[in-house]
């Protein structure tokens, strides 16, 4: 007996939708995928990607893991950052956050969850980097809000300096790396105006994120 049922379900309800809408809906999808846009995201069931931004299936490209971090040594996130940049060909990389992360306040307060602590530690490398102003912020709710921030931040620099990107500059090709950061309270996006299109620009983002208050 198939389990979770209610799922099954669901999904029948919405493939018999998506192809009263569009008879062509699920043909068109099949045949190719050409997003504009790879969004790297936190893995947070508050936080869908799509829905956020209003997009269907196809157009965009979705990576998320635990307080959207970028690794240097992710192999799994940086085959989609390659694949999505070098054969879909994206524009735009968006690095998304959002305010109440519970990655972030993990790594904020020291938590102990298990395995995941030494993910957070990538985390917790961004608040070492920016102690000084987080500690002078009135309270831990400001930290966090602040921290959430800066962790996108970093991330967008982080994606800006693997070979991926820094190739791809090179060769002439439009790329810009976006940090947003999502308000759980009202479903809003924030630009963190730390927006970089090429590698000269990157070293002006990169100051300026490194004396962000
Ligand atoms: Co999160």
């Amino acid at each position: 007996m198939r389990s979770l049922k209610p799922l099954f379900d669901r999904n029948k309800i919405w493939s018999a939708e998506k192809s009263a809408e569009d008879p062509e809906f699920f043909t068109k999808l099949v045949s190719q995928q050409s997003p504009d846009y790879l969004w790297i995201g936190c893995a947070d069931s508050r936080v869908p990607a799509n829905e956020i931004v209003g997009l269907p299936p196809g157009e965009l490209f979705v990576h998320r893991n635990v307080a959207n971090v970028v690794v240097h040594t992710d192999l799994n996130c940086l085959s989609v950052l390659q694949y999505a940049v070098d054969v879909l060909d994206v524009e735009h990389v968006i690095v998304c956050g959002h305010y109440g992360c519970g990655g972030v306040q993990a790594a904020l307060n020291n938590s102990r969850l298990g395995l995941i602590d030494n993910w957070l530690r990538h985390v917790q490398d961004v608040m070492k980097k920016h102690r000084t102003r987080l500690d002078e912020l009135p309270d831990k709710a400001s930290r966090l809000h602040r921290l959430c921030e800066l962790n996108v931040m970093e991330q967008v620099l982080n994606v800006g300096q693997t070979t991926i990107v820094q190739s791809a500059w090179d060769r002439g090709k439009a790329l810009e790396i976006h940090g947003w950061i999502y308000d759980l309270h009202d479903g809003l996006l924030k630009d963190l105006a730390v927006c970089v299109k090429s590698a000269a620009e990157f070293a002006e983002v990169y100051q300026q994120v490194a004396e962000s208050a």
